[in-house]
């Protein structure tokens, strides 16, 4: 696993956008707990790599298009994870894995591997609180949680860290 290297390519890249990387520790923070509830067959290194690297195209839909626009990201990130990647003894099965999950992160239903769903759950527990005032509107969180979660890890650890319920 080359997670702590691909963690510093990462944060090289985003330079001192300290934003982009602190997003993108949090994600795979919460990737890392879902992969440990996660009883189904998973691949951790995808994963993990995906995490870290998920919104790696967001300079660059920026610069070229002034938007920070999720179908800019999907674009834009791919190519970039895939010159960091080459440079670890990874296989380009994985690679290809990995950037297919990036090219459709802000997009579920188009990849229903598991691991995608993961990182698109991992995503959503930290943006979540970020965009919706979840301690004012309990009653459409609960709703909101059922919608937005592909995973059963990812709804019931949502509803602990959102709602304060026990975790099955
Ligand atoms: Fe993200």
């Amino acid at each position: 696993m080359f997670k702590n290297e691909i963690i510093l390519k990462m944060k090289n890249y985003f330079a001192d956008d300290q934003k982009r990387i602190d997003h993108a520790l949090n994600v795979t923070n919460y990737a890392e707990k879902l992969i440990k509830h996660c009883n189904k067959e998973i691949n951790e290194e995808v994963i993990i790599y995906a995490a870290i690297l998920h919104d790696i195209g967001i300079h660059e839909a920026e610069r070229k298009y002034n938007s920070t626009a999720g179908k800019y990201q999907e674009l834009e990130g791919p190519p970039i994870a895939k010159k960091i990647l080459n440079d670890f003894p990874i296989t380009q099965k994985l690679i290809s894995e990995i950037c297919e999950i990036i090219a459709h992160h802000h997009s579920p239903g188009v990849i229903n591997t598991i691991n995608f769903k993961i990182l698109y759950d991992a995503d959503c527990l930290v943006n979540l609180p970020e965009e919706y005032n979840y301690k004012e509107n309990k009653d459409k969180l609960d709703q909101i949680i059922d919608k937005l979660y592909l995973t059963e890890c990812g709804s019931s650890l949502a509803r602990k860290l959102f709602l304060g319920e026990q975790r099955k």
